[in-house]
């Protein structure tokens, strides 16, 4: 079981839409594949499923509370028969500040990871965290289970700066308290317009930087990816032909060829 975080300290870059979006497509490609949302926006469950559907007592809040076990916590999707979820529950802000200390650090309350231990190893091959764009204990809980943190980053000016942080303040803090041996799968760009002069001048800084941790597919703008959101469905389920379906196609299989 390969765990995967979906991170970035920014909101809006993109990190619920490619969390939904990997998952589904590794589900499509035939792997068991769990999809944890750690944000209490909920975003990645309403992408996946009927938050409606999403009962408060079985969820993220619940399971990181110790209240119920890891089995109970979990969905079918039904449209893709290898994604599951672990949806965020209402009231998940609650869950936050139970297990956070006055002093903001973690209680020591019981972690994603070891709720995740709980599973037989076989049950996934994959499981994919979508993150909220903060460093507080719901993020810290995702890159605590995970082997790998997946960034995403729109080719925006400022959004280089933002990455320059997260590459060289916030990734060696996240290795010496949180997970010594977490390792950066890939850099992905996304919502991106190839015409615009500004996301080939970033995209070639991204890449003299962090050479070939950047991600060589892009995920271009394509409507179809909040629509498909509004009817709760990933876009390889809604319209696999669209641009941004075939993108996070071929961004799963490049990513499935680092994770080896
Ligand atoms: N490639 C894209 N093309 C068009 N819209 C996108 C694309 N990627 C994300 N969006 C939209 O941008 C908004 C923010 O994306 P989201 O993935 O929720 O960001 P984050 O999780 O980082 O806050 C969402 O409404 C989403 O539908
Ligand atoms: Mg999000």
């Amino acid at each position: 079981m390969k765990i995967i975080s979906v991170a970035n300290n920014k909101g809006g870059t993109g990190k619920t839409t490619t969390a939904v979006n990997f998952a589904a497509w590794l589900s499509a490609m035939g792997h068991g594949t769990l999809l944890v949302d750690l944000d209490p926006q909920g975003n990645a469950t309403s992408a996946t499923m009927d938050p409606t559907k999403a009962d408060p007592n079985r969820g993220i809040g619940p399971l990181l509370e110790g209240e119920i076990s890891t089995k109970e916590a979990i969905y079918e999707t039904g449209y893709l028969p290898k994604l599951h979820i672990i949806p965020a529950t209402i009231g998940l802000e609650v869950t936050e500040l139970n297990l956070t200390r006055g002093d903001g650090s973690y209680t020591g309350g019981v972690r994603l990871k070891d709720r995740l231990a709980e599973l037989d190893s076989h049950s996934y091959e994959y499981v994919v965290c979508d993150c909220p764009p903060n460093f507080g204990v719901m993020t810290t809980n995702g890159l605590y289970a995970s082997s790998q943190v997946l960034i995403t980053m729109e080719p925006e000016t400022f959004a280089l700066d933002g990455l320059e942080m997260f590459m060289t303040k916030i990734t060696p803090r996240i290795r010496k308290e949180v997970n010594k041996n977490i390792k950066i799968l890939g850099i992905v760009l996304v919502r991106v317009n190839t015409l615009r002069i500004l996301t080939q001048n970033i995209r070639l800084e991204v890449r003299r930087r962090y050479q070939t941790l950047l991600a060589e597919t892009e995920i271009p703008v394509d409507v179809r990816l909040p629509e498909s959101e509004g009817l709760h469905l990933p876009v390889c389920v809604t319209d696999r032909y669209s641009r941004a379906a075939l993108a996070y196609e071929n961004l799963t299989t490049e990513l499935l060829k680092r994770l080896g």
